[in-house]
């Protein structure tokens, strides 16, 4: 694509085109264009939807991120109750569902469908004349909260569909890719967040925020099946819908079955079993629906559920273990983590000897006790999980688990923050560990060798306090280490060298500020460009960036008011790491926001009029006191005089505080 006179062909040019890369990079997982690219062309929108809002249209990559943190979700209902399925466990009951069918219609010809059970949380989307304008969970089936918003992150759901088609409700599962969640727990931990049990939960969470920012960063995807009100268009059975709803740009199920016998059924429920391990979404059973739609008619439903549909279980991998012990990990920020130790046992195709039992809390809710036989759950298919206690099994001899005192590495006093059990000491040393594999990590300094076992030596051994510690270790210092040769310790050492150079944002990331995630560390960089700017950061400056809310902004500004931080800060400058320039824009080619731009503020507005001016030089744009020809905006609050008029009077571009806040989260 080349660089064109800024013109509305370009706009919609750009829009199709990133639609596209979405497509591709969301739904195929083949990236037509690099990360660097995407984002130049991204910016190259946003600054054209900023000199033009009139020509933003809804389908636009850009809103899928707009709108604000919500204070709570509104309920609304559904045009059409979102009913449940009837769930079978055995063939057998397959086969009965087919005799009463069969009774019911008085007749033998009858075609099924067979669809995966996605095992994630469902939603019903209503697009009218072809846009996207409501989502809403599923709730109690008669109403559900409105997630529009959430919804609208979802890369692959269209923002507007192929065809105006006047009404279609339509209702499927969104769910976390299976690939995604594990490196989501991993990040989660390393921000000092707790991890999600299972994907499902992972998606349903995430659908919860209130904060659109925050979905935005999580992978989410959906896949759709299911009509609701549908006007303007004619379908007359599943396979038919299926493929319309593929042609309006929806995902649908991986694979379908078009059955038309019994035994066809019960095959594809086995060869189901035998592939669904290999969708990008937990399946937990088969759905057998009636394909032709008046037939379903005639079948009606239940009070709960269709006539004209079941759901086929499979059986979920469980086995029974003993949990002998109970471990205390301490994580980066100190929150303590309560690990079963068990038995080992052979679980969907591997041993299991570990489980999380995330809090205290959830043991008190399991009635979990020390010696107990617990039945463990691969739950999402990856991680194990205890479900519960076998009670038949107990001899009396199980003891209660008792949260410790003490922390298990530094024998500090712990103390209780909600739910979770933290260790406050500043210098345990088992936080010191896994802040330093934080630090290390591939998504911060990437540090390569830097893993488990050299951290534990390194921090056991007295060789590093700190971060800066890492830098001044020398070849003697590591040959002396266990299964540390003279070529390894050099190698080391260059990798440690060369993160010295990376970016800052890597840098910022690495220091584990709490909340603080990889794709907000880049933000910061892209706003603050050095290190000096942030640590001078108000909480005020901060929240003026539409991607970091009050938690993060008050917890940024606690970790540089802290001495002890400030000092790690200048040991790592001294030591020469990179810690930002002016040039710095974190991977985006093209300066920010408003550079070039001269903005000039009048009237009463709702805050100071500093901290406006503030937020447009932090986003590279000049203001100025007074209005002359090469003013762009003049932002006018209330009882604004001679400065509006006189901008009206040269065509200047007049803002209301509001329209300029909906520029800013534009950019
Ligand atoms: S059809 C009228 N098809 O399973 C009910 N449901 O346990 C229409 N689910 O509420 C539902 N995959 O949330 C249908 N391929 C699929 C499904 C599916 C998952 C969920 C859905 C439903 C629940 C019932």
């Amino acid at each position: 694509m080349q660089n064109a006179e800024p013109s509305l062909k370009r706009y919609q040019e750009l829009v199709e085109y990133l639609k596209t890369c979405d497509h591709s990079y969301y739904g195929e997982a083949q990236p037509i264009l690099s990360d660097r690219e995407y984002d130049r062309l991204y910016l190259e929108l946003q600054t054209l939807e900023r000199a033009h809002p009139e020509w933003i249209t809804s389908d636009s990559p850009t809103q899928r991120v707009g709108g604000k943190p919500l204070d709570q979700f509104q309920s609304l209902p559904h045009s059409t109750p979102m009913m449940s399925l009837e769930n079978t466990y055995s063939k057998t009951e397959v086969s009965e569902f087919l005799v009463r069918t069969h009774k019911a219609l008085g007749h033998s010809e009858i075609s099924f469908i067979v669809e995966p059970k996605i095992d994630g949380v469902a939603v019903s989307l209503r697009y009218e004349n072809g846009f996207l304008l409501q989502g809403l969970t599923r709730g109690d089936g008669e109403r559900g909260d409105d997630v529009t918003q959430n919804l609208k992150t979802i890369r692959t759901l269209p923002l507007k569909l192929r065809d105006p088609i006047p009404l279609l409700e339509v209702r499927g599962e969104v769910y976390f890719p299976r690939k995604a969640f594990e490196s989501l727990n991993e990040m989660r931990q390393l921000e000092g967040e707790d991890p999600f049990a299972n994907p499902r939960n992972a998606a349903a969470g995430s659908l919860k925020q209130l904060d659109p920012r925050i979905v935005a960063q999580r992978p989410l995807a959906i896949v759709l099946y299911s009509p609701g009100k549908i006007e303007g268009i004619s379908c007359k059975n599943q396979k038919e819908w299926l493929h319309l709803l593929q042609e309006q740009g929806f995902s649908i199920p991986e694979k379908t079955w078009f059955c038309s016998s019994e035994k066809e059924l019960l095959d594809s429920i086995d060869e189901l079993d035998q592939i669904r391990t290999q969708f990008p979404y937990d399946t937990d059973g088969a759905v057998i629906k009636i394909n032709e739609w008046p037939i379903r008619e005639t079948l009606g439903s239940t009070a709960k559920a269709p006539r004209w549909a079941i759901a086929y279980k499979y059986a979920s991998e469980q086995a029974i273990s003993q949990l002998h012990s109970i471990t205390f990990q301490v994580g980066r920020t100190g929150t303590i983590t309560p690990v079963a130790e068990l038995t080992p046992t052979l679980l969907a195709g591997s041993t299991v000897s570990r489980a999380t039992l995330h809090n205290f809390d959830e043991i008190k809710r399991k009635g979990i006790m020390q010696g107990d036989f617990v039945t463990i759950e691969k739950a999402g298919e990856v991680i194990p999980a205890v479900i519960g206690v076998v009670l038949e099994k107990r001899t009396g001899l199980e003891q209660t688990i008792i949260p410790p005192t003490y922390c298990p590495a530094c024998q500090s006093l712990l103390q209780w923050e909600g739910l979770f059990l933290k260790c406050t000491s500043s210098t345990c040393v088992a936080q010191l560990k896994r802040k330093l594999l934080h630090f290390a990590h591939r998504n911060a300094m990437d540090i390569d060798g830097l893993g488990e076992s050299l951290v534990e030596q390194l921090v056991n051994q007295k060789l590093v306090r700190d971060f800066s510690d890492l830098y001044q270790l020398t070849e003697e210092n590591l040959t002396q280490l266990e299964r540390m040769g003279k070529k390894s310790a050099l190698n080391l050492l260059s990798a440690i060298e060369k993160s010295k150079s990376r970016e800052f944002w890597r840098l910022l990331f690495g220091l584990g500020i709490l909340h603080l995630g990889v794709e907000s560390a880049r933000t910061l960089v892209i706003h603050f460009k050095t290190i000096d700017r942030l640590l001078h950061a108000t909480t005020e400056n901060l929240l003026q960036i539409h991607e970091i809310g009050e938690v993060m902004a008050a917890s940024i500004v606690t970790y540089f008011q802290n001495p002890e931080n400030r000092e790690r800060i200048e040991k790592l400058r001294a030591l020469g790491l990179n810690i930002g320039s002016e040039s710095d824009n974190s991977g985006a080619t093209t300066s920010t926001q408003f550079s070039g731009m001269t903005f000039v503020i009048t009237g009463t507005l709702s805050r100071p009029r500093e901290s406006i001016a503030d937020q447009i030089r932090l986003a590279g744009g000049k203001v100025s006191g007074s209005v002359s020809k090469k003013t762009s905006y003049l932002i006018a609050g209330d009882s604004a005089g001679s400065k509006l008029t006189e901008a009206q009077k040269l065509g200047i571009k007049i803002l209301t505080e509001e329209e300029f806040q909906k520029l800013a989260i534009q950019i």
